[in-house]
């Protein structure tokens, strides 16, 4: 009888431990859509930053040109590099303040998903 009990139990616990991991990877999934919602693209946040923080006005003749999508794409790393004033690359915006660190997550939330154009 006992014996029976306990094993009448075992679907029980297997579904809870199912449902449990069910649950989390969809919490997990609204974490990533949120982040999804919020998406930084080169045309919605990238593009208007270079152009308030006076990049463009500077690097429309200045090396690295960053006048288009493909320019700042492949001038990516240092661009970041740059901003966050790394050692070994000059500080940008030059003669400016430092931007603040939510415009240079949005650099780096860029490059996470994949340096989205649109
Ligand atoms: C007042 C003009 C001016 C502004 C504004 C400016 N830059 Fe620059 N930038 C320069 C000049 C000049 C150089 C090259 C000489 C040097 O490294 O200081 C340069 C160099 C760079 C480099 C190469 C750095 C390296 O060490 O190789 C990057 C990347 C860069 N700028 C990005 C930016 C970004 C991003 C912004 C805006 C946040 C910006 N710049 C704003 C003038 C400017």
């Amino acid at each position: 009888m006992r014996v029976s009990l306990k094993n009448s139990m075992v679907p029980f616990i297997l579904f809870g431990i199912g449902a449990s991991f069910v649950l989390s990877s969809c919490l997990k999934e609204k974490e990533g859509s949120a982040v999804m919602a919020a998406e930084v693209t080169y045309e919605n946040t990238i593009k208007g930053l270079l152009s308030s923080r006076g990049c463009v006005g500077c690097h429309t003749s200045q090396s690295p040109i960053l006048t288009d999508y493909t320019k700042v794409k492949d001038n990516f790393t240092v661009v970041l590099a740059s901003i966050k004033h790394d050692a070994g690359t000059s500080n940008m915006p030059k003669s400016g303040s430092k931007m603040p660190d939510a415009e240079i997550q949005a650099f780096v939330d860029w490059e996470a998903g994949s340096f989205k154009e649109n």
